[in-house]
């Protein structure tokens, strides 16, 4: 049973597919394809912590870029890099090989649709070939939350003035560890939405100018139709569980201040 999935744009709602071929033993040998994204080396931070030997997949091995991977904790002894690209499948071959299980984070951040199709499709394919061949035992695949929206629009919106949509959000640290819930868990099958939080647009502006006054927001708001509901209910009752909002948010700020992304 294999899922695959096209994806149009990056918002913070997580799909994600478990497609089991059997499950057996401890599963502690795993790859992460594109591994120094920023989902990716979440994912293996939180898979070495939890005792995992990981191979991760790069492009541009040797790129200051990936740095921060080889100082994660546990790095040393149980992290491994291989170049790959998802298009060229005996690279793949070589990440994938002697890993009981696999999740596969990788994909291109487009600036047009045309750019993610490919990596998207004939990518996966190909990493989902290489478990074949390589007999792996569980495969996680992340995807967007454009694939299972009905307008994957790319969004168009200035500063001053926004959309008064609802917001999905859902804390990364909060995705690491559904990954590895859903690859973990014998129970778990085929697509689990990751997001926790619905907001809508006003409301999270009000949120954040009240707890951060010294920033800049929007200055006002247009409305917007109806908008279709998701949740992660199926993802709650495999025992997934998010922290609060207000929480993600203040991390995120120390995280961009810290980046120097914000005064
Ligand atoms: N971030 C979000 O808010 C968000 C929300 C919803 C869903 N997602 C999904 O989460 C996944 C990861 O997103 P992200 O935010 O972590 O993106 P990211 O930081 O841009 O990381 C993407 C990774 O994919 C790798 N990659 C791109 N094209 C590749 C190719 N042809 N072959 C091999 N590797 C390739 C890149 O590798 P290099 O390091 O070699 O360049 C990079 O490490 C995506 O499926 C995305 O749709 C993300």
């Amino acid at each position: 049973m294999f899922n695959v999935i096209s994806k149009a744009s990056k918002c913070p709602m997580f799909p994600m597919y478990c497609v089991s071929v059997f499950q057996k033993g401890h599963w502690k040998s795993v790859c992460v394809t594109g591994a120094g994204g920023y989902l990716g080396s979440w994912v293996v931070k939180h898979l070495l912590s939890n005792n995992y030997t990981v191979h991760g997949t790069v492009r541009q091995p040797g790129d200051a870029k990936y740095a921060h991977l080889n100082q994660l904790e546990r790095a040393p002894h149980n992290l491994q890099l291989f170049k790959a690209n998802v298009l060229d499948y005996g690279s793949l071959c070589s990440a994938i090989a002697g890993c009981t299980g696999v999740f596969h984070v990788a994909s291109p951040v487009p600036s047009t649709i045309e750019e993610v199709i490919e990596p998207a499709v004939k990518g996966t394919l190909n990493v989902l070939k290489a478990c074949v061949e390589s007999n792996v035992k569980r495969v996680v695949v992340v995807s967007s939350g454009s694939a299972v929206s009905l307008n994957p629009r790319w969004p168009v919106e200035g500063y001053d003035t926004l959309e008064n949509k609802l917001r999905k959000i859902v804390d990364v640290r909060d995705v690491a560890q559904a990954l590895l819930l859903v690859y973990e868990k014998p129970a778990a099958e085929g697509r689990y939405i990751c997001t926790a939080h619905t907001i809508k647009a006003r409301d999270l502006v009000d949120k954040l100018r009240s707890m951060f006054p010294q920033y800049n927001y929007p200055k006002s708001f247009t409305e917007v139709g109806e908008e279709d509901m998701i949740s992660s209910e199926k993802l709650q009752r495999l025992g997934w569980s998010y922290r609060p909002l207000e929480e993600t948010l203040v991390d995120s700020i120390e995280s961009y201040k810290k980046a120097g992304i914000l005064d």
